[in-house]
């Protein structure tokens, strides 16, 4: 099925200068675009340079190098002062607890950063350190961020649903000098002692000779009556939280707003080359350990911006809202850097669709008269559940646009999407990418692009995909193979951050001269792309990619575990759940006090997001005779399927029956 809604109102620009971006080569196009944002200092070598080829040395990628800008500038002080929009809403921020809110306009924001900007540097925090920040959706993340990048400093950002064992793993991997976080926050229902976690990371730091001196805590929860808010509007009384607990050291804790107090709201930025490292995002890797990606400052600014502008289709009277958290590469890209870079009006959401209930989007969507709305296609099957009532309890009348992201959208939740939420008006945008591609790399453009459920359509301008065989060669015309690009663009990630080598095996080895996302794909006869998964051994849980080594490493530190095997079950909601098969330790017995104590033991190392679905005891593993476990008969297994093709390999077929018999029942 194709469908195609034409009132593009970018039509124009598309068909004119770029809409066949190969008549033009990328130093042109991307020329152009850089035009419209702020250069200290104009760019002095190649405007791209790269190697993609493993075998003619190292891979490298330099966009713009020489020129000098700083993405805090160009997303705040240009829209303030040159722009002159600095009475604009930058973020309508609504709280965990409907009425929680407030508006903050792009004025308010640059005067904030730059304080923040100043309590950094007065807390020693210079060009080039790594700071690492755990906290909730709220705005003052934003404002950590984009203080960070004024003054030259790295952000790390952790999701503050990890652990306090993911926290600390990934302070010492970047060797962060400062930690900003928040006492706690609701997420439904649900308190977050965050302080909390964030100590015991510390203190997992200190253990293993790694202390951090400073740590900043934003008082979110527990807020005194002069800690004014950010913004103009002030929210109501917080419900009480008498559960908080925010431990206190002198030695290192600092009070955000004390320090914000003194500060100075000026603060000159410092000026960064186009290579420089701006951020840091790890991402799960597959031998376990996460990978510390790198974006540099000039190609991730203007390939946000520019896929934010075109994908959207954004107009200035636009509200667009993007679901996702702050601590994933979505909210990086499509919350923070490339909505700010155009100077767009966002609703930054701290809540879940689901609380206080399951109307709470559309509720949303009309009180601040969304125009876009990107969200993941496990938030869409989520609400499916709940039929259609739920959302034509709101008119959804100001929505344009619908996007999608972090996994393959089935084409049942796509036409749910499309004709509940949607009524039919509205194009999808359904936008391929990862961590390490920075922005959109395959994606439809809005009303010019036909739709097809459950494709992501074409390349974005610039990005070149193939699809190659097992043994690299690249097929044309409709096909089926890995998922690979030709050539970069700039938003691509540059390094693994202090670990160039992994970078080059992780992407490049395979097929020297490719870049290698990992996914499978199938090509179509009109040459669209449709993503069939991870070919590697990555799952994707609710839109967020787990490594199936590090859930089966968490599990296997737990006493009585010898050996586990983790694989991906399809599930309604999440897209693939865990479904964990564990071998004991001679003489221990399996029962339910253990199969929750290795669950406990998931979250706590990784975070609730890995918590395994199900747990089966397996005195035996499926292995090929030379020792390595077939997961794809595990696959099979979890799913009940006996069809489990060539299995000549197996040294011993009985366990699988075995395993076939003890099989978790679903529901269990
Ligand atoms: C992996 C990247 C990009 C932000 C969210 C996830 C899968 C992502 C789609 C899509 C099919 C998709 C891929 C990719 N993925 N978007 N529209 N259709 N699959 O970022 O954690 O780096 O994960 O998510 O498997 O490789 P990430």
């Amino acid at each position: 099925m194709s469908i195609n809604i034409v009132s593009c109102k970018h039509l124009n620009y598309l068909l004119s200068a770029s809409f066949n971006p190969f008549c033009l080569c990328p130093a042109e196009f991307w020329g152009d675009i850089a035009k419209d944002f702020f250069w200290k200092t104009k760019h002095t070598g190649q405007f791209l340079d790269y190697n993609f080829d493993v075998t003619k040395g190292e891979i490298f990628i330099k966009f713009m190098e020489g020129a000098s800008t700083n993405i805090c500038y160009n997303v705040l002080d240009r829209n303030v002062h040159e722009r002159k929009l600095g009475e604009n809403v930058a973020f309508y921020w609504e709280g965990n607890e409907p009425g929680d809110e407030l508006t903050v306009t792009y004025r308010e924001l640059l005067q904030r950063v730059c304080q923040f900007a100043n309590v950094l540097k007065s807390q020693g925090v210079k060009k080039g350190d790594r700071v690492s920040i755990y906290m909730p959706m709220v705005v003052e993340l934003v404002v950590a961020m984009l203080a960070c990048v004024r003054i030259g400093a790295v952000h790390s950002i952790v999701f503050a649903g990890f652990s306090a064992e993911s926290l600390c793993e990934r302070i010492m991997d970047s060797q962060c000098s400062l930690l900003i976080t928040a006492d706690g926050f609701y997420r439904g229902d649900k308190l977050i002692n965050l302080k909390l976690l964030a100590d015991e990371a510390l203190q997992k730091c200190r253990d293993k000779g790694f202390s951090i001196q400073r740590c900043i805590m934003l008082k979110h929860l527990s807020k005194e009556a002069d800690e004014t808010p950010l913004g103009s509007r002030s929210p109501p009384a917080k419900r009480s939280c008498p559960d908080l607990q925010v431990p206190w050291n002198p030695e290192v804790d600092l009070c955000w707003h004390t320090l914000v107090r003194g500060a100075s709201d000026e603060c000159e930025p410092e000026w960064c080359d186009s290579e420089d490292p701006l951020f840091i995002l790890y991402t799960s890797g597959s031998t376990g350990k996460p990978k510390g990606v790198l974006h540099t400052v000039s190609g991730y600014m203007l390939y946000t911006a520019t896929t934010f502008k075109l994908v959207f289709d954004h107009q200035p009277d636009d509200v667009y809202w993007c679901t996702a958290d702050i601590g994933w590469i979505t909210g990086h890209s499509y919350i923070t850097y490339g909505p700010l870079a155009n100077g767009a009006t966002s609703v930054l959401f701290e809540g879940l669709p689901t609380y206080p209930d399951v109307s709470r989007m559309w509720e949303i969507v009309d009180k601040y008269h969304v125009t876009s709305f990107y969200t993941a296609p496990t938030a869409i099957r989520l609400l499916m559940k709940y039929g259609r009532e739920p959302v034509q309890k709101y008119k959804r009348e100001s929505l344009k646009i619908l996007g999608t992201v972090g996994e393959p959208i089935n084409p049942e939740a796509w036409h749910w999407y499309y004709t509940v939420v949607g009524e039919k008006r509205c194009p999808i945008v359904d936008t391929f990418w990862q961590t390490e591609t920075g922005g959109h790399v395959l994606t439809p453009l809005p009303a010019a692009t036909p739709m097809k459920p459950g494709s992501a359509t074409l390349p974005f301008f610039g990005v070149v995909p193939a699809i190659l065989n097992e043994s690299g060669e690249e097929l044309e015309g409709p096909s089926e193979g890995y998922l690979v690009f030709k050539q970069p663009w700039p938003g691509v990630m540059r390094t693994v951050y202090g670990n160039q080598q992994r970078f080059e095996t992780t992407y490049f080895k395979k097929f020297p001269g490719y870049y290698v996302t990992g996914d499978g794909c199938r090509r179509d006869e009109d040459g669209y792309y449709w993503i069939t998964g991870r070919i590697d051994d990555m799952l994707n849980v609710s839109g967020h990619l787990l490594s199936t080594a590090e859930v089966e490493s968490a599990l296997m530190e737990h006493k009585s575990v010898s050996e586990a095997a983790v694989v991906g079950r399809p599930h309604p909601v999440k897209g693939e759940s865990l479904y964990c098969f564990v071998t004991l330790t001679d003489g221990v017995t399996y029962n339910r006090t253990l199969e929750a104590e290795l669950k406990k033991q998931v979250r706590e190392k990784i975070g609730a997001i890995a918590t395994p679905d199900y747990i089966q005891n397996a005195p035996g593993l499926p292995k090929t005779r030379s020792g390595k476990i077939m997961r794809r008969v595990l696959r099979k297994i979890a799913c009940d399927e006996r069809d489990l093709g060539d299995i000549s390999t197996l040294a011993d077929s009985s366990v699988v029956e075995q395993l076939f018999q003890n099989r978790c029942r679903m529901g269990v």
